[in-house]
């Protein structure tokens, strides 16, 4: 076996041109409101809401710093994926930019990968949902469920039943229809939206300077680590681009989604970090499993408000368990029609007009997930699959333009290769920031999805196999 064989390309052309045949192509509804409101869906959530937390118990109040260096990471290859996804309008995000530039292999492994930012990451955030609703009824009408069904058996309880609900609820909406998924997405960023700024109001009203000193408890080594994990909160601007065949004028859209939905997440995120480190003691925030609840709650002193912020996370939590399930059914999806995968789920219902059978399959194994994991170590292997498909991204401008540069860009990183090398550069800080045991996680995954291409994915792939885009009359829906 020749090494450059493993490193086959697909051509794009054929990719934009093949996004479908009968039965394999998915509906046209979304603009660049929806798409940046698909973004902002994706990444407000747990992140601001719970995570912020451990980045307190990392670095205290200059935590806030943290979000800058998460954001300025997430710069640099968001105009990375605003090129590629501009270029490549196919579902599939890093993993089908991979293919058209880096080769088969890194593409699958970056498929792989993408599992953990995914599908893994919405079971966490999922759990994450149901330790909310606990803190909500408990808040409001001082009801508590038993432990038996809110954790899972590694975290003292049977199983998480209300981490299982959420997942199913979201899958049931996302098979039957983007249209509908899309709304229920707008009607829950405008939410999360107005609680984050009524959180900033009440917080700054209530402001007490004191709270901010010391600011670097653990000096600028602390900053770092907590952006290796506050990086989580970030995570998502990129589902924009698993949206890519079923955007109207992706050319224009994607960038305009992915450039947009990072900015005003990050204007909302340093705002509220300040505010939080304001109204309340490194102290009570690290300790809490609702931060910015306990922040208005004890911090300020106000209940009913911090009652208002858990019922805000729930709903926050629900859009991005919602879009981030979307894209990891249209990243298996793009994979199971290049033939990396098995080839039959790669189908699209005629009435629905989603990959129904492929969203019910993810659903329930996410949700056997969400009942049983604990949140953990989770938010480390969600950062690190992002951050090594971030590195690829970037690399994959640099060698895209190199390898095809008379290619039609919509929009072109400016100053490439200086910025995406800057970016990967930080993707790299924060990598070496995240704690060994995540790398080892990491290794071990990899190699198991390496087993799966070596013995199956090599067979099947339609790049070898030169399979167009046609069905079997049997497979077709
Ligand atoms: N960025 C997403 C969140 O914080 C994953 O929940």
């Amino acid at each position: 076996m020749a090494v450059r064989d493993l490193f086959i390309t697909r051509n794009i052309d054929e990719l934009v041109e093949e996004t479908g045949g009968e039965g394999e192509r998915l509906k046209k509804t979304m603009g660049p409101f929806t798409l940046t409101a698909l973004g902002v869906g994706a990444i407000i959530g747990t992140g601001i809401f719970v995570v912020i937390g451990q980045g307190a118990e990392l670095a205290g109040p200059g935590v806030i710093l943290s979000f800058v260096l998460a954001a300025i990471t997430c710069a640099f290859s968001a105009l990375s994926y605003a090129e590629l996804a501009s270029a490549v309008p196919v579902s599939g995000s890093a993993y089908t930019f991979s293919y058209a530039t880096l080769g088969e292999i890194v593409a699958f492994i970056i498929g792989w990968d993408l599992i953990l930012e995914y599908g893994v990451s919405v079971g966490a955030v999922a759990v994450g949902w149901g330790g909310n609703v606990n803190e909500f009824l408990k808040a409001t009408f001082d009801v508590e469920l038993p432990k038996a069904i809110t954790a899972g058996p590694f975290e003292g309880g049977v199983v998480n039943l209300t981490a299982a609900v959420i997942v199913l609820a979201v899958m049931a909406l996302l098979a039957n229809g983007t249209r509908e998924s899309v709304r229920a997405n707008f009607v829950m960023v405008v939410i999360k939206i107005a609680i984050l700024l009524f959180f900033i109001v009440v917080a700054l009203v209530n402001f007490a300077s004191g709270n901010l000193t010391p600011f670097l408890p653990e000096g600028v080594a602390g900053v770092t680590s907590a952006a290796s994990i506050i990086f989580f909160a970030y995570i998502g601007f990129d589902a924009v681009s698993t949206a890519s065949e079923e955007t109207k004028n992706p050319g224009r859209d994607l960038p305009i989604a992915i450039i947009g939905s990072l900015v005003i997440s990050t204007v909302l995120y340093v705002l509220v970090a300040f505010a939080a480190f304001g109204v309340a003691p490194t102290k009570q925030l690290s300790g809490s499993d609702a931060p910015l609840a306990t922040a208005l709650r004890e911090g300020a002193g106000i209940p009913w408000a911090g009652a208002v912020l858990s019922l805000g996370a729930l709903i926050a939590i629900t859009s991005v368990v919602l879009v981030i399930m979307y894209g990891q059914v249209r990243i298996f999806f793009a994979m199971c029609r290049d033939g990396l995968l098995p080839r039959r789920f790669a189908k699209v219902s005629p009435r629905t007009g989603t990959p129904f059978d492929l969203t019910i399959v993810f659903g329930v194994l996410i949700a056997i997930l969400a009942a049983l994991i604990p949140l953990g170590v989770i938010v480390e292997m969600a950062n690190i699959g992002t951050l090594f498909a971030f590195v690829l991204v970037n690399l994959g401008v640099i060698v895209l333009r190199r390898t095809r540069p008379d290619m039609k860009r919509p929009f072109r990183v400016p100053g490439a290769p200086v910025l995406p090398i800057i970016g990967v550069l930080f993707c790299l800080l924060l990598l070496a920031a995240l704690p060994w045991e995540t790398w080892v996680r990491f290794v071990v995954w990899l190699a198991i999805g390496l087993v799966i291409y070596f013995t199956y994915s090599r067979k099947h792939s339609r790049a070898r196999t030169g399979e167009r885009t046609e069905l079997p009359a049997a497979e077709q829906v």
